[in-house]
């Protein structure tokens, strides 16, 4: 308390509020940190977060093709992977809510321009995520290869609109 006391006499003296200057100094630190760190206004992070959860689609994607095509006996894990696209899906609209169409994305600037059928492609994607989910679940192994076939159509009615063609992506820069 008494070297407390002291500092506070010493700010006041010199005319400056205890303390209040450091937290002022503080937040401008967290506030401006993004910005000036690396000069993307902290957007290179949500890009990257969206890359990563597009990264799981794809995986689980090509781990459900792999189990199809090959007849893999892994049983209940279509559906699993299936699932895990479902949830995939309730994630892409916040992930993608911040306009980043500049720097080390393949995101092309019509998803913000157009974002209601940026949306209605994400419903699509679910949609089809969930029919692969039934297909698998109802035991029937001739519904899952159609199933398949239309849950890789709803990919590609995202990417053909939204994402840059391979040829221009950032992975090639
Ligand atoms: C609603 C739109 C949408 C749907 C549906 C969609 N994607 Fe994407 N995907 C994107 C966009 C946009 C990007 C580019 C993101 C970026 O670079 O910022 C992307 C990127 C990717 C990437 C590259 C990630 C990286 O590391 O850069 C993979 C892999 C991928 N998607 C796979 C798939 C697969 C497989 C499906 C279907 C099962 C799918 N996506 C469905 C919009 C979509």
């Amino acid at each position: 308390m008494m070297i407390r006391s002291a500092r506070t006499e010493g700010a006041q003296r010199s005319g400056r509020p205890p303390a209040l200057s450091l937290l002022v100094l503080l937040a401008a630190a967290f506030v401006a940190g993004p910005v000036f760190a690396d000069g993307h206004e902290g957007s290179e992070v949500d890009v990257k977060y969206r890359q990563k959860l597009m990264s799981a689609v794809g995986a689980n994607m090509g781990a459900i093709s792999d189990i199809v095509k090959n007849q893999m006996a892994l049983p209940g894990h279509v559906q699993n992977h299936a699932s895990q696209l479902v949830r995939s899906a309730d994630l892409i609209a916040a992930a993608f809510k911040k306009e980043i169409a500049t720097g080390a994305t393949d995101a092309k600037p019509e998803i913000w321009k157009d974002w209601g059928e940026y949306e209605e492609a994400i419903a699509g994607f679910r949609k089809a995520a969930k029919g692969l989910e039934a297909a698998a679940a109802s035991g029937d192994p001739a519904a899952v290869g159609p199933a398949v076939r239309t849950l890789g159509r709803s990919c590609g009615s995202c990417h053909k609109p939204f994402r840059k063609p391979k040829e221009e992506s950032y992975k090639n820069r």
